[in-house]
């Protein structure tokens, strides 16, 4: 059988490297995007490269391109011509959105309408399947306990509505002009190879070397925001099942229940066994690490965002009766395996 050929923008990301190797294990020819960048910056595709296997059978590819640049992105699609592109690259930072509103607008919302403008112009209408990266971010602050693929969307910040244009272009290209294109509304997933500025992976490296006498303290913003947690691998294998579908339709991925950054703090120090006591209030607010007595955990001002999306929780019945969805990895799961993986990396 001829084998698939798919495009990654966004393969040296956290979900790039993961749905590369599920696309991969699938005897997927896999072309790769990125961004030139003045250091390396395929840490988590190393592995893939290096592997004989898949270097020798001619199945992976990494090509330069950027999103803010139609040339690169027109040039790519139309010499391979794939059957499926999962776009995910973006500016996914909500904190760096404020400061970038026009860098992020560029990437993350004029960035699909390219790849969608290359698949409608080059006659690939018929052939090319396209999958976006949609975010639960779209529903800011929704005045609902759950969020589904029916709750109003209330975007409240540059990412979130640089999101929203390219979650209804993605619609409208669908609905004009017959592209086989959906949007993935995935709430936020995590796992060792998160970047290291969101707030999970934050939360652990500095725990671990705090843990492992390498650090004193860390600073933390909201300790009250609560997230819909799951973990990468199985969210990527879902973006897959929505391009195998034999309709174009969106869909919610979530977990179903949510945690603060607070509990997902006390969580990673019980698993740590470091013995934690909050105190203080708002802003003046530090945790104490029982057998010193010292802090280690300090609120700081500089981590809060201009606006907050306070809650999250996602519910995900569509995908669990049409993509057979049930999520391999719990809250406490997802901890335990970013903890043990950051212990092993500064042992
Ligand atoms: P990530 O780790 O930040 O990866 C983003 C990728 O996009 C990286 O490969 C990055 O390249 C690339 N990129 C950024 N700007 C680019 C540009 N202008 N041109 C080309 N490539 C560019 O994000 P992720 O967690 O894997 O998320 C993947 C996608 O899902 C993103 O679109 C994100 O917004 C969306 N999403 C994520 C979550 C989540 O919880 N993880 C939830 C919902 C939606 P470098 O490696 O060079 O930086
Ligand atoms: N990054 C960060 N750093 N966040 C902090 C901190 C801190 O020091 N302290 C508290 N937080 C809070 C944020 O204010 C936010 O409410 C929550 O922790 C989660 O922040 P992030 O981990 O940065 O993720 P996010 O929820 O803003 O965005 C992620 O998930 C979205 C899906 O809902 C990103 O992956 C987005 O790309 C994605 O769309």
């Amino acid at each position: 059988m001829k084998k698939k050929i798919a495009i990654i923008t966004g393969i040296t990301g956290q979900d790039g490297s993961y749905l590369a190797e599920l696309l991969l294990k699938k005897k997927y020819i896999v072309h790769g995007l990125k961004r030139r960048s003045s250091l390396f910056n395929t840490e988590r595709i190393d592995h893939l490269m290096l592997d004989r296997n898949i270097f020798q059978n001619k199945n992976f590819f990494l090509h330069h391109a950027d999103m803010t640049d139609s040339s690169s992105i027109n040039y790519l699609i139309s010499k391979i011509k794939p059957d499926e592109i999962y776009n995910l690259a973006a500016q996914s930072h909500v904190a760096v959105s404020f400061e970038q509103p026009e860098y992020t607008a560029n990437s993350d919302a004029l960035g699909p309408l390219r790849i969608l403008e290359a698949i409608k112009n080059l006659n690939l209408i018929k052939k090319t399947k396209f999958y976006q990266a949609s975010t639960s971010e779209l529903y800011g602050n929704s005045d609902k306990k759950f969020q589904d693929e029916t709750t109003k969307f209330s975007p409240s910040s540059p990412y979130a509505t640089a999101k929203l244009y390219a979650h209804w272009t993605t619609i409208n290209y669908r609905e004009s002009y017959g592209i086989f294109a959906v949007n993935g509304i995935l709430f936020n997933h995590e796992s060792p190879r998160r970047g290291e500025t969101f707030v999970s992976r934050k939360i652990i490296i500095g725990l671990t070397k705090i843990k492992l006498g390498l650090q004193d303290y860390m600073t933390i913003g909201n300790l009250e925001a609560s997230r819909d947690w799951g973990h990468a691998i199985d969210y990527v294998e879902m973006m897959w099942k929505m391009l195998q579908q034999k309709t174009p339709e969106d869909f919610v991925i979530s977990t179903g229940k949510t945690y603060t950054v607070r509990q997902f703090i006390n969580y990673a120090c019980k698993y740590l066994s470091i013995k934690i006591l909050w105190q203080g209030e708002g802003l003046n607010e530090y945790c104490i690490d029982r057998s010193t007595g010292k802090k280690i955990i300090v609120v700081d001002k500089k981590h809060f965002r201009p606006n907050e999306v306070h809650y999250l929780r996602g519910r995900s019945k569509q995908a669990q009766k049409k993509l057979k969805w049930k999520p391999k990895y719990n809250f406490k799961k997802i901890i335990e395996e970013m903890v043990d993986s950051e212990l092993k990396r500064f042992k």
